[in-house]
């Protein structure tokens, strides 16, 4: 949906909340306090946007607004951390180099980061009038599994695509893998969430069964949550644009398929993933999905965005990310090995 009719539509359809924000990016580190807590370094890198209590460990138990003291995200009340892989770029000397990341349409000049939405209803009901109850302090969840690398495999979850930006408005088609031709406005990575979920836990084992989709049909045709996950919660759902466009002479690709690789060694795409820790203050996330807010929400405080592009969290972690390298951070070296 590109943003300019997200708005149009606002303007003809009165309704209740669809959020749409940018965040500027927090910190990118490989650490990962919902899979991996108190591991440093985790196994794969990571690009975290939100508030700054994100730390190598987050006791579930602790007051994220509270413990934070900013946060890179438009809305100012939203402490919560996303994240996701981090995208490389192979050239055919073996060496990779980070992909760097842009805003979306409508967050020109943010640093980085995500846009993030909650959704009542798919993008195409317009009316997103839908009752959703928001997540509670100490929920998480992840979605996507970073070792898949196979459609078959990657089919249990739905909706975690790219979408080849032929200009920064593109939004169709969407693929499951990586794109296999050069995007000249970048790739979007886009990770939707399950909808439902089960009305007790906050997190479970996997980060995942304490959420489910929808019985039959899909979030976007309105279809019922499963009686184990009885509760309607917001859509969750991330896009992150990788600026590829200094990476797309077809010279610098390999003879047969692309050359870009998640920050978990996966060449294919299917290993893409989402991770989220809930940290709105008080009932902020309930009160704007309860309102008339869409994409902007008058019931949220929000911030500049040279606010958002001030938060950031150094994670006393030293590590070199940018520039050549010869590995990607935390594998093995491929191209002293081929040497
Ligand atoms: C982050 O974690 C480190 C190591 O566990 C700890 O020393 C530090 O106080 C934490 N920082 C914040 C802001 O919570
Ligand atoms: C490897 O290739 C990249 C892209 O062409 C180039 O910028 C870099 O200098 C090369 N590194 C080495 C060690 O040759």
């Amino acid at each position: 949906m590109h943003w300019k009719s997200v708005t149009a539509l606002a303007l003809a359809a009165p309704a209740s909340a669809l959020l749409r924000f940018g965040c500027s990016q927090l910190v990118v580190v490989r650490i990962d306090p919902l899979v991996n807590p108190g591991l440093a370094p985790s196994p794969h890198l990571h690009q975290i946007i939100g508030g700054n209590a994100f730390n190598i460990t987050m006791d579930p138990s602790k007051d994220i607004p509270a413990e934070a003291t900013c946060t890179t995200c438009q809305f100012s009340e939203d402490f919560s951390n996303y994240w996701t892989a981090v995208l490389f770029f192979k050239a055919p000397n073996g060496t990779y180099h980070r992909v760097p990341q842009i805003p979306n349409l409508g967050f020109e000049g943010a640093k980085g980061g995500m846009t993030v939405y909650y959704m009542q209803d798919g993008l195409a009901n317009y009316q997103q009038t839908s009752k959703v109850t928001a997540f509670k302090p100490g929920f998480r969840q992840l979605i996507g599994e970073a070792s898949y690398r196979s459609k078959a495999q990657s089919r249990r979850f739905r909706q975690i695509t790219y979408t080849c930006l032929e200009t920064p408005g593109t939004r169709f088609p969407e693929s499951m893998d990586f794109p296999t031709k050069p995007c000249a406005a970048g790739i979007m990575a886009n990770v939707r969430f399950p909808t439902c979920w089960d009305g007790k836990n906050l997190d479970s084992p996997d980060h995942m069964s304490h959420m489910a989709y929808p019985e039959s049909g899909t979030f976007e045709s309105g279809g019922p949550c499963p009686a184990s996950h009885p509760v309607r919660v917001p859509q969750l759902m991330y896009e992150t644009i990788w600026d590829t466009s200094s990476f797309n002479d077809k010279a610098l690709w390999p003879a047969s398929g692309q050359p870009f690789v998640w920050s978990m060694d996966d060449t294919t795409g299917f290993g893409s993933h989402g991770d989220y820790v809930f940290g709105w203050k008080d009932d902020s996330l309930q009160r704007a999905m309860d309102s008339t807010c869409y994409v902007n929400c008058p019931t949220l405080k929000t911030q500049s965005i040279s606010a958002m592009n001030k938060c950031s969290k150094s994670i006393p972690f030293d590590e070199k990310i940018d520039g050549w390298l010869e590995a990607i951070p935390g594998l093995p070296d491929t191209a002293t090995q081929k040497a």
